[in-house]
């Protein structure tokens, strides 16, 4: 192993089709015939880190080490994101769903504003999110909670330790920047540190969107599933919008990406806006 020497490999048909097979089976992310490109540049990274010399002797490490599939699912995985992406969503939250459902969760006697991140990635949506809640209900004697899963745990160890670069913050309001963050020094600098008691109020667990039960108790009022579908295909798709729509109170909302579509896929959802659904 000390001899090890890398070499960029290019994946070939067979090994191609065993590993998109696997992914699918794991995390039901569906890669096309025009991703072996990407693939290839993913395994490789995987290959140095491992020192293993070829994609086939990957494969063979990849069944005979259990824990390897968590490692091959999270190289593939995309986990681009920022804060405040896609903005059309938390005005939506402000100006309407967040009135509504608080109006609504008082008028049935409860205490409890709900919200699901269902692919929260390093965390940048969920503590964005946060943000918005806590200014929303700072003066309003209202409980709020905030629970991010994602099926990575690499990405969630990451999320939890909540440390961003400020180009991903570029959306953050100067004020918000100011109330909710600690700016890095030094070694630090260019790097800004989720407050404690913002951290506090996120919920961070390892979940597959596309696992047969949730572990929640209690139906959401807001689900953000954003950009993760698109990696999924119809079916996959159809069987989780019905899943996300049966833990929904009535009148909660869903958030997709703005580049995803339910066009086409059978569900119980009333569309509101572009990328906005509500259980009706
Ligand atoms: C591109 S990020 C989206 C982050 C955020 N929702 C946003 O829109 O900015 C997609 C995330 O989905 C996660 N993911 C992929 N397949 C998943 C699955 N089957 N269950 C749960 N999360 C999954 C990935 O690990 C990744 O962190």
């Amino acid at each position: 192993m000390s001899n090890y020497e890398y070499k960029a490999q290019i994946i070939d048909a067979k090994s191609y089709d065993y590993i998109r097979k696997l992914v699918y089976q794991h995390s039901r992310i569906n890669l096309g015939d025009d991703k072996l490109d990407l693939v290839s540049a993913r395994l490789n990274k995987r290959l140095r880190e491992t020192k293993i010399l070829t994609i086939p002797d990957y494969i063979d490490y990849l069944n005979a080490n259990e824990g390897e599939m968590e490692n091959l699912i999270d190289i593939i995985s995309t986990n681009h994101t920022f804060f405040f992406r896609e903005i059309q969503h938390f005005e939506f939250m402000q100006t309407h769903a967040l009135p509504e459902l608080h109006n609504y969760a008082k008028n049935q006697g409860g205490s409890e504003f709900r919200l699901w991140c269902a692919a929260s990635s390093s965390g940048d949506e969920p503590y964005s999110l946060a943000i918005q809640l806590q200014e929303y209900f700072k003066n309003k004697n209202f409980n709020w909670d905030i629970q991010a899963t994602d099926i990575s745990n690499r990405i969630l160890a990451k999320a939890q330790n909540a440390v961003f670069p400020e180009e991903r913050l570029k959306e953050v309001r100067p004020d918000l920047l100011r109330s909710y963050f600690q700016k890095g020094f030094g070694a630090q600098e260019g790097f800004y540190r989720v407050k404690e008691e913002l951290r506090q109020k996120v919920t961070f667990s390892r979940l597959n969107l596309l696992q047969p039960q949730y572990p929640f108790q209690k139906p959401f009022h807001v689900i953000f599933c954003r950009n993760v579908m698109i990696y999924f295909d119809r079916q996959t798709q159809e069987e989780l919008v019905n899943h996300l729509s049966n833990i929904l109170v009535p009148g909660g909302y869903l958030m997709i990406g703005h580049s995803e579509s339910l066009t086409g896929i059978k569900h119980p959802l009333k569309s509101v806006k572009p990328a906005i659904y509500q259980k009706i």
